[in-house]
């Protein structure tokens, strides 16, 4: 303080110009720094927000073309939310809704599976749970448990009616179809085949899940034992799988005689009160040779 007492006006002057000079310029790199941290950080958080949002889209996509690779492409993909709200699952569904699922090549829809002439069954597979052990090429005794439960039930109740239901064909693998749908093609040629035989792969007798009841002939249906079939048997869990005049969803004729194993539930809404309805139209898939 001595010291400045000794300084000329001007001295001062000049001195208190360099403290507002040097107090301005550490304001304003003060400033600087503070923008420039805000900047960096604002930065960092966009990027970060871009990268949830690519790795979002990434999955999806992965869904998407996992699904295409594996599902014939006749269907629409849906998305959904899965179990948690960040993960986003997609997979096909029928024209009507129904959640179609490919597992280990076997196609199922809204769980319940199915072969037709759009879905095959690899030449490998055989019933999942069967009755008893599958050890033939056909066996109207391996098909499947829940099926042979509900036979019996529906065999019981009808044998009290004086009616006499039998299985005549069951099981058939796919070895065995080969054998069954050549004889008819040499017999009427593959169109007319077509119409009511399975090609090897796409006959649901290789499932364990259907069978033929008595004989395959149209008049079953008039017989005492085919009404009560046709009127009654989606009490027990079956349906009539071709039923008459819907050929052009299920890909066959009628078959008043073929039973498929779909338990009570949906077997009720196919019955549809005397009006059977296919799998195929009440799914909403198609039943169609791809050549
Ligand atoms: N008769 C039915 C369509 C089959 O061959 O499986
Ligand atoms: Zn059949």
């Amino acid at each position: 303080m001595a010291r400045h007492r000794h300084l000329s006006r001007r001295q001062r002057i000049v001195r208190r110009n360099r403290i507002i000079l040097a107090c301005t310029s550490t304001i304003l790199l003060i400033a600087i720094i503070v923008i420039i941290s805000i900047a960096v950080r604002e930065r960092n958080s966009k990027s970060t927000n871009n990268k949830e949002t690519e790795n979002s889209v990434t999955n999806t996509q992965t869904n998407e073309s996992t699904d295409n690779v594996t599902n014939t492409d006749r269907e629409n993909i849906s998305s959904t939310e899965a179990s948690s709200e960040e993960t986003t699952a997609a997979y096909k569904v029928t024209s009507k809704g129904f959640k179609i699922e490919e597992i280990d090549g076997i196609t199922y829809v809204d769980g319940v599976l199915i072969a037709n002439k759009t879905y095959s069954l690899p030449g490998t597979f055989v019933p999942t749970d069967p009755d008893q052990p599958v050890t033939e090429e056909r066996s109207i005794k391996c098909l499947d448990k829940t099926l042979m439960s509900a036979w019996n039930t529906m065999h019981k109740d009808a044998s009290a009616k004086g009616l006499n239901l039998y299985i005549s064909s069951g099981y058939r693998s796919y070895n065995y179809q080969v054998t069954v749908y050549n004889t008819y093609v040499r017999t009427d040629g593959v169109a007319k085949a077509d119409t009511y035989s399975s090609r090897p792969g796409h006959s649901e007798h290789q499932t364990g899940l259907c069978f033929d009841l008595n004989t395959i002939e149209d008049s079953f249906q008039y017989t005492d034992e085919g009404k009560w079939v046709n009127d009654n048997c989606y009490k027990y869990g079956f349906c009539i799988r071709f039923p008459k005049g819907k050929d052009q969803y299920t890909g066959y004729q009628y078959e008043s005689w073929h039973l498929r194993y779909v338990g009570v539930d949906l077997a009720t809404k196919l019955y549809n009160n005397g009006d059977w309805l296919s799998l195929e139209e009440f799914f909403g898939i198609t039943s169609e040779y791809p050549n």
